[in-house]
């Protein structure tokens, strides 16, 4: 099954997102272009929504995943949270429509900035990654004449079993508080006058797909809880942080989402506390794909180089973590199928897309990078001065352009020559 079916598939010799043929939207917009599908946005959002439903809880998107104004809004219609780690991942959320008492605000090193707008758009929580972050946050709220509502993102130094890139919740990662030191972080956090305790957070890892680590995180941090309270420290929330993979592969699966989401219900147990998650990649990694042109073909020696007009600017993840995507054409063989490696045009030697991808395809036809939603767009660059992609969103009949294409001449506009004007 193709990543992103049922609402990606090949069919007729064509690939479908929704109705629309990747080749009719790429006709009208150009490549490279990175589609969503609205439908299996939704989809993902309700597998959830819909299994969290009768419990307390908030779905609080992490942004960093996919921040277009236009997929935030629509999460924020379906009722999400968000999970920010900056300043300008609230101005998005707040751009978008969504609704501050229900951001979260993970990040090591947040500013006295970041932290001032935050607590003047009233988030619902700061996750607190250090003791030092917590007095600096006393001090702003204090200057603010606000209290600020905290909880401790605990390290519960449990191994994700993922990239080692994408893996956080080990001791030696630069994330969240030790395990043991973390009662301590709390005693200091009742003490000061400017922080409300709310909650308590672990992110483990990214891509996650054995559940196990996230099961054991989550017995990690409800220990946490119990001891707490023995103290008189009662905790309103528990976030078990996002990380549920997707599939990437033909033939890979993913974690089975309401599963999940029941298994921690259970493991509650009664506790009455609200239940956070942050997921990123599960509710938008399949609902996306790169379409991109193929310029050249060339046979170097052994080697087939496909070379396309999408590049490691575009997708940065199988340059930066060796990333597998699905690659496919978009459109019917013109060829016999061939072993290629799927090059992009930019001046460096891992400005690869996939490597021996079986495709049949001549110049000037167009292929299709699969699971492309999440940490595309967002991880993008103007390396090799090249304008970031143009994004649509399918939604039923209708194609929306989201962002439009860059424009070479913006690229540049903010950049001085001493002495010229
Ligand atoms: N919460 C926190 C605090 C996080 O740091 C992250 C992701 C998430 C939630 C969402 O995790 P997800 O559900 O998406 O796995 N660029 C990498 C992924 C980096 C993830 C960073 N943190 C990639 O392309 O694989």
């Amino acid at each position: 099954m193709t990543p992103g079916a049922p609402f990606i598939v090949r069919k007729d010799d064509h690939l479908f997102i929704d109705q629309w043929r990747a080749k009719r939207i790429a006709e009208h917009v150009g490549t490279p272009c990175f589609v969503y599908s609205k439908a299996a946005l939704e989809h993902a959002w309700h597998q959830y929504a819909d299994a969290l439903a009768g419990t307390p809880h908030l779905i609080c998107y992490a942004v960093k995943a996919n921040s277009n104004l236009a997929i935030l809004n629509l999460f924020a219609r379906l009722g999400a949270g968000f999970d920010i780690v900056s300043g300008g991942e609230l101005a998005r959320v707040l751009a978008a429509g969504g609704k501050a008492d229900r951001v979260v605000f993970s990040g090591v090193g947040k500013t006295e900035g970041e932290m001032r707008a935050a607590l003047y758009a009233g988030i619902k929580c700061f996750n607190i990654e250090s003791p030092s972050e917590l007095e600096r946050l006393d001090r702003v709220a204090g200057e603010m004449g606000k209290v600020a509502p905290i909880s401790v993102r605990v390290n519960p130094d449990v191994d994700a079993k993922t990239h080692a890139h994408i893996s956080t919740g080990k001791k030696e990662n630069k994330f969240g508080i030790g395990y043991d030191m973390a009662p301590d972080v709390y005693r200091r956090a009742r003490d000061l006058a400017n922080i409300r305790i709310t909650g308590i957070d672990a992110h483990i890892g990214s891509q996650v797909l054995d559940v196990e680590p996230l099961y054991a995180c989550m017995r990690r941090l409800l220990d946490l809880v119990d001891r707490l309270a023995s103290e008189g420290i009662h905790l309103h929330h528990i976030s078990n942080g996002g990380g549920l993979g997707v599939q990437y592969r033909q033939g890979e699966t993913s974690p089975d989402i309401p599963a999940y989401v029941t298994r921690l219900m259970a493991m509650l147990d009664g506790r009455k506390l609200e239940l956070l998650l942050e997921p990123g990649r599960s509710l938008v990694g399949n609902a996306g794909v790169l379409l991109s042109t193929v310029e050249v073909l060339k046979i170097a020696g052994e080697k087939r180089f496909c070379v396309v007009d999408a590049a490691m600017n575009d997708l940065a993840r199988p340059a930066i973590y060796g990333a597998w995507h699905d690659i496919v054409n978009a459109g019917p063989d013109t060829a016999p199928v061939r072993d290629w490696d799927v090059v992009g045009p930019v001046c460096e030697s891992t400005d690869k897309l996939g490597e021996g991808r079986p495709l049949g395809i001549s110049e000037g036809d167009m292929v299709a990078i699969l699971s492309a939603g999440a940490y595309g767009m967002t991880m993008s660059s103007n390396y090799n001065t090249r304008p970031r992609a143009v994004e649509v969103l399918i939604d039923g009949d209708d194609a929306h352009i989201i962002r439009k294409r860059e424009v070479i001449a913006d690229l540049f506009k903010d950049e001085l020559i001493p002495g010229q004007g």
